[in-house]
């Protein structure tokens, strides 16, 4: 099985008019989502931001829990952000996983929306136990990836589905099911 990291993107998304926009870091987001990449083992979670007051306001959050007080208040909040790294761009991301693996990571998108070619959870989870090759899977914010983003992915995962018509779920939710779907 080769390593999985995970890439939360806030710019290009979308805004609900599907214009093409950046979104601000959440503080809710880095914590759960760190928390995740730590109970199914992931490798990495970049939180990717263009814009170095974003960055550096989520420096300043994860540092209150890796040093000091909050370090000592909750030591598993410190390992959860143990294996989380801020960065620029998708591209940043993709060289540093080429640094460490040797290759670049599969890309995995996912998306609310349904596009033709989607793979579904247990095809993926099978190629993630088998193969060694890294794998990258990236979560949008606002109202999600760019078209051009989820076209160059290697593969797209089925969007999560409930019995009705509303999918209106947050990244930490789609975030906490697909890492359940896929290494649970
Ligand atoms: C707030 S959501 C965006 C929801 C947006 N309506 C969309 O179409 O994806 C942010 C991210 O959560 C993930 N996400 C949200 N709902 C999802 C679903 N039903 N299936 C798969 N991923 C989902 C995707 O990564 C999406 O970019």
């Amino acid at each position: 099985m080769g390593d999985l990291y995970l890439a939360l993107i806030h710019a290009p998304v979308y805004n609900k008019n599907m214009e093409v926009v950046a979104t601000s870091i959440t503080n809710l987001d880095i914590h759960d989502i760190a928390r995740c990449a730590a109970t199914f083992d992931l490798k990495r979670y970049y939180v990717v931001h263009p814009a170095e007051a974003q960055r550096s306001l989520a420096q300043r959050i994860m540092a209150f829990w890796q040093e000091g007080f909050g370090a000592e208040y909750n030591p598993n909040r410190q390992e959860a952000f143990a294996r989380v790294r801020l960065a620029v761009e998708l591209k940043e991301v993709l060289e540093e996983i080429k640094a460490e693996q040797g290759m670049y990571p599969a890309l995995v998108a996912t998306d609310a929306r349904r596009y033709p070619n989607t793979v579904s959870y247990a095809d993926m989870r099978r190629r993630l136990e088998q193969e060694e090759k890294p794998a990258l899977l990236l979560f949008g914010t606002g109202w999600g990836l760019v078209r051009e983003l989820m076209e160059n992915a290697d593969f797209i995962l089925e969007p999560i589905y409930g019995p009705g018509e509303y999918n209106h779920l947050s990244v930490r939710s789609a975030v906490a099911i697909i890492l359940d779907r896929l290494r649970g």
